[in-house]
């Protein structure tokens, strides 16, 4: 799908993504920008425990291949 991993590959970004978007890894770990945070959903439940893993957590962290 679409998400930020993929699109971010696309541009040549250079974001790991060791699960393919399956939520079993938090390698896709990106802090977005407070303008574009507020507007996302929160993240799912799955989603935290994932984050939850992730280096450097920061209150406007996210899994790329989680926003869409
Ligand atoms: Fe593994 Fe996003 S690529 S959770």
């Amino acid at each position: 799908g679409e998400n930020v991993l993929y699109l971010a590959h696309r541009y040549g970004i250079d974001l790991e993504g060791a699960c393919e978007s399956s939520l079993a890894c938090s390698t896709c770990h990106v802090y977005v920008s407070e303008e574009y945070h507020s507007k996302l959903p929160d993240p799912d439940e799955r989603e935290e425990d994932m984050l939850d893993m992730a280096p450097l957590l920061q209150e406007n962290s996210r899994l790329g291949c989680q926003i869409i």
